[in-house]
């Protein structure tokens, strides 16, 4: 049979795909940030990705994959990695090679691995179309452990252990069997209050408690409104490179997400406006754009509100870590903006407390509470009561804004730290990009030959963490470098990281 043409030289590897090839792509990125744990070469990694999109159909027999050369070019890999993982492919003979014909891909061969036995895509019916594309695009991973240089994470060795003990003792004693039954399916009405005053305050958000929603995490609040708001086709303006965890979100509930590039000012929102004007929602980081850093300037956030007004679609604000902008106050959020009810406002207290904590929270316009509050529902009933309670304990008595004041103090001296180290250590590699706040730093490979992924690869080896920016592109345009997170890190660890960085960048440049 002749090979039907695939993807084209030195294009991405499934241009103009539909979106689980979309998402294979994606995945074949983003698998080198995943599970550090995971014993596996890149190239097993590369394969792993190609035989699951074949299983899962997103590739079919007498598709014909890129030449080595680009798939190197368009995966940021060395060509010999590419090799083996086709070579690999060929040996299990999901892929053929002929000269003439290129590589393409085989009819599934009736010889099973043993992995393949234990993988449910081996049964494409096993799964929804929403299940195979969840499947695809592989589980949202954060870090399990403090490392140079994970990205996102809060300094956990400064968490006040004592006060949150002491007021968890103190809940328990006072309301310990209440706490134990099924809650309040919004939230418990104490940490509702306290969030909507901490809101009013600090974030110019103007709600009401009944508008709050408390929820487990930003994640959950992410599926909840596609869940609640998006219908398979739905058009989502996403910034690009945007947050992977809504991509997936978004992308799991059948919506088209449409890039939107980001310059100094955030989303560039006239572009969007001329590529799909009457999208369905948008979804941006104004505060702290994830994962480049910019502010969304005042002129876009009018003009946004004005699109979601005119067009009557819905924009999603994730406020991420407003809390930690270093040099200046933190521009007030969208929500205080919009007089017209459009914005669903996303905060999590993963940031600002600590992730195990599972506590954020969503706010709703309030023609959209009632239904909302049926779709928590069904998703997992409620936060736990006894967590919702000595937080809420732990703003009412003060310590949450203290807490915020030290941690504030404490990343901006990291911050300060990281930035000298960078520079001294791999300031004829990496660009910092401008951060006013932040946990963590869009680094930009100054030579864009560089391999960001084989780099990656060689630091994880060495112990270090380096999450691709490129990863984090839905567009074939994409920047390289890496997104590096300083706040959890001890001055020492800043220093020792970027110690054991030096060489590795180093030898990519003398490559
Ligand atoms: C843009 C953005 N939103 C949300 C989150 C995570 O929040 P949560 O742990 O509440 O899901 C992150 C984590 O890195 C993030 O970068």
């Amino acid at each position: 049979m002749k090979p039907r043409p695939l993807a084209r030289t030195g294009k991405p590897l499934f241009p103009e795909a539909p979106l689980e090839q979309r998402a294979v792509t994606g995945a074949l990125l983003t698998l080198l940030e995943q599970s550090s744990a995971m014993p596996a070469t890149l190239s097993t990694r590369v394969s792993r990705a190609i035989r699951m999109a074949i299983l899962n159909g997103s590739l079919h027999h007498g598709d014909r994959l890129p030449s080595t050369r680009s798939l190197a070019a368009d995966l940021s890999i060395s060509r010999s990695t590419a090799e083996s993982a086709y070579a690999q492919l060929e040996d299990e003979g999901f892929l053929g090679r002929s000269v003439g014909n290129g590589t393409y891909v085989n009819a599934v061969p009736a010889r099973t691995t043993p992995e393949r036995k234990k993988s449910i895509t081996d049964d494409p019916g096993a799964l929804s179309l929403r299940g195979r594309r969840i499947d695809a695009m592989g589980a949202c991973v954060d870090p399990r452990e403090t490392r140079a240089f994970s990205a996102g994470m809060p300094a956990l060795e400064s968490f006040p252990l004592p006060t949150w003990q002491r007021l968890l003792a103190r809940r328990l004693r006072q309301d310990g069997e209440q706490l134990l039954h099924y809650g309040d399916q919004q939230g418990l009405p104490e940490l509702r209050e306290a969030i909507a005053s901490y809101l009013a305050l600090s974030r110019g958000v103007d709600c009401d408690p009944g508008q709050v929603i408390v929820l487990t995490s930003s994640q959950q609040a992410l599926v909840l409104v596609s869940m609640m708001l998006l219908d398979g086709g739905d058009k989502v303006w996403m910034e690009d490179p945007g947050y992977r965890g809504a991509q997936t979100a978004f992308s799991a509930a059948g919506a088209q997400l449409v890039p939107v590039p980001i310059d100094a000012d955030g989303m560039r929102i006239g572009l969007a406006l001329s590529a799909a004007p009457h999208a369905r929602m948008a979804y941006v980081t104004p505060s702290h754009q994830y994962p480049l850093g910019m502010t969304l300037s005042l002129e876009r956030r009018l003009q946004l509100i004005e699109w979601a007004r005119r067009e009557k679609s819905w924009i999603v604000e994730d406020d991420y870590d407003s809390e930690f902008h270093y040099d200046s106050r933190p521009v007030a959020a969208i929500h205080g903006l919009d007089r017209h009810e459009r914005v669903l406002y996303i905060g999590t207290f993963s940031k600002v407390m600590f992730p195990g904590i599972r506590v954020a929270y969503l706010v709703v316009p309030r023609t959209l509470v009632k239904a909302f509050v049926a779709g928590r529902s069904q998703i997992d009933g409620h936060t736990s009561p006894l967590m919702q309670a000595v937080l809420a304990d732990f703003m009412n008595d003060g310590h949450f804004m203290a807490h915020l004041r030290r941690m504030r103090e404490l990343y901006r001296a990291r911050r300060d730290i990281f930035l000298e180290e960078l520079h001294r250590h791999a300031g004829r590699t990496l660009l910092p990009q401008p951060m006013a706040g932040g946990l963590q730093a869009a680094c930009l490979l100054k030579e864009p030959s560089s391999h960001d992924a084989g780099i990656a690869l060689r630091a994880r080896e060495a112990g270090i963490d380096l999450p691709l920016l490129s990863g984090l592109y839905l567009g074939p345009q994409k920047q390289h470098g890496f997104v590096m997170g300083f706040s959890a890190l001890t001055p020492a660890s800043i220093r020792e990281g970027m110690r054991r960085l030096a060489p590795i960048l180093r030898s990519d440049r003398v490559r």
